[in-house]
């Protein structure tokens, strides 16, 4: 019998029963898994009754107005409702789909540049649900809004105080602009081997040091989920009328918990970020750029470039899906449904913690806070790389990453309870197992811990002669590209910083890399 004490967190083992996994995919694991006898992860049934058929979505209303009301389309997309695709595709992903596929402009589905008709208003209830002034969407990404972020807060030459450990795209839009960043290292936890929090007393401290700088931006949470004080550098920027852009790509629900970590709208940031489809549930690709309450950022200026940046012919699909996130997250339905990922997640963490030699990332002491939906979990003598590999091998189960030392492990809102339950099962039979490491793993997953030379601005090493060498002859040389591994796309090198012995391990396994001639 499997036994869970609710009141110490402990759960043990003694006599098993065979389970039986009903969805096909975990049918076909080649473990033999085993029952457990309670059932206290929350499944959300809908029920009739509850507010979705109240709640507005103006882009999904237009778009089954278009489905129910069929035109001839002698326009784009040239597929025209799905008779000019390839048979194959429309099989596998279905006509339905390929019959709605349509862009904005025609049939009154209004336009995202300059938006328009349902677009907009979708775009204000964006805003409302999620508190900001105005919201944009972005069908690239929250990729093309930090590139439109930094096209408009940062200018040639002007200092940036930036997050070392910022995602990619916001290099890109330095490289873009020609700002220069000032690097704020995030610590470094090293029994995880983890980047950590940003310490804000660092943020003033480099601002007192640059008191040209304008703007400040953090990426906030981290990849594995630990939550930087955004309140305070909020507080210190206000103080300094500093611009603070946060990258909350990887926190759209926190809106939506009171147990899940203050959103940075709601603390005072200029503009944020959000991977809806990230953890919101709308499709890959579409995002949400949000201006704050009290912003000091140009709005015509950034929708300038937004639509500089993004596409003539969004795809309405992934507008629709925006809208539909936006009205599930605000709906009663939607709210219990994040209420159930928050509280699984929470008993996940409990029963993972109560395993031999698993330890999950959890809140400690007063300046790091955990987004409790984001499980980061290591198992003493298994490197991250090892476990991934097992549960996806043996058990037939895809984490959102594996780190030099653990995994990550997300516990969203379309996850169901048999697939947790499933989960800690195969955790308890790995620990239970002896599996052993692969000494060839070194830890190479993220940048050295110091911070590299900058020998030139981003865009001036990009925009340079370049030559492309053998990564083991570029020592000393100074790169001209962004190396970062995705997840989670944090840069090792930038274009202009000093190519050194502590990159190699990083780096090597690329064989060439694009340097300054
Ligand atoms: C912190 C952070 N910001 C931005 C992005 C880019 O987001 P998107 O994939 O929506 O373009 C990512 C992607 O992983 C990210 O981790």
């Amino acid at each position: 019998m499997v036994k869970y004490n609710q009141k110490c967190g402990v759960y043990s083992t003694s006599d098993v029963e065979e389970r039986h996994i009903t969805s096909q995919s975990l049918n076909n694991t080649s473990v033999n898994l085993k029952k457990t006898n309670f059932q206290v992860f929350e499944e959300i049934e809908y029920e009739t009754g509850l507010d979705l058929n109240n709640i507005e979505t103006p882009i999904l209303d237009a778009l089954e107005n278009y489905s129910n009301n069929p035109s001839i389309p002698l326009h784009i997309p040239g597929h025209a409702r799905g008779e000019g695709v390839f048979p194959k595709f429309r099989d596998i992903i279905g006509s339905k789909i390929i019959n709605i596929d349509t862009t904005d402009e025609f049939d009154n589905l209004g336009t995202l540049h300059p938006a328009t008709g349902p677009i907009k208003k979708s775009q204000e209830l964006t805003a409302q649900a999620f508190g900001a002034k105005n919201s944009f969407f972005l069908i690239n990404g929250s990729s093309v809004g930090n590139l439109a972020l930094a096209l408009t807060v940062t200018k040639e030459n002007q200092k940036i105080i930036v997050a070392r450990n910022c995602h990619r795209s916001v290099i890109s839009g330095l490289t873009m602009t020609g700002a220069i960043p000032i690097w704020v290292t995030p610590e470094w936890k090293d029994e995880w081997e983890i980047w950590g929090t940003i310490n804000p007393a660092e943020i003033e401290h480099l601002l007192n040091e640059n008191p040209d700088a304008t703007t400040v931006w953090i990426t906030n949470p981290t990849y594995e989920g630990i939550v930087s004080n955004i309140k305070k550098i909020a507080a210190i920027c206000k103080k300094r009328n500093i611009t603070l852009l946060v990258d909350e790509a990887h926190g759209c629900l926190w809106n939506f918990h009171e147990k899940l970590p203050q959103p940075a709208l709601n603390c005072g940031a200029d503009a944020v970020v959000h991977s809806i489809h990230k953890t919101g549930g709308s499709f890959s690709q579409s995002s949400v750029l949000h201006i704050g309450k009290e912003s000091k950022i140009c709005e015509e200026e950034l929708e300038a470039n937004l639509k500089i940046l993004q596409s003539t012919s969004p795809s309405y699909l992934l507008l629709a899906s925006l809208d539909s996130a936006r009205a599930y997250l605000s709906s009663e339905y939607g709210l219990k449904k994040v209420d159930a990922a928050v509280e699984n997640a929470i008993l996940l963490r409990k029963w993972l913690n109560s395993l031999p030699r698993v330890e999950c990332l959890e809140p400690e002491g007063q300046n790091i806070a955990v987004d409790h939906t984001k499980i980061f979990l290591k198992i003493d003598g298994l490197s991250g790389k090892r476990l991934e590999s097992i549960l996806e091998i043996e058990y037939h189960i895809e984490v959102e990453a594996a780190a030099d030392n653990g995994i990550l492990v997300l516990v969203n809102i379309g996850n169901t309870k048999s697939e947790l339950e499933y989960f800690w099962e195969c955790m308890h039979s790995i620990v239970s197992s002896n599996y052993s490491d692969i000494s060839y793993l070194n830890k190479t997953k993220y940048m050295p811990y110091y911070v590299p030379e900058m020998v030139y601005s981003p865009r001036k090493a990009f925009m340079s002669a370049k030559e492309k060498i053998s990564t083991e002859d570029s020592i000393g040389r100074i790169s001209a590209e962004v190396i970062a591994e995705c997840p989670p796309g944090i840069p090792i090198l930038m274009p202009g910083e000093k190519i050194t012995e502590e990159h190699l391990p990083y780096i090597r396994r690329l064989k060439t890399i694009n340097v300054i001639k």
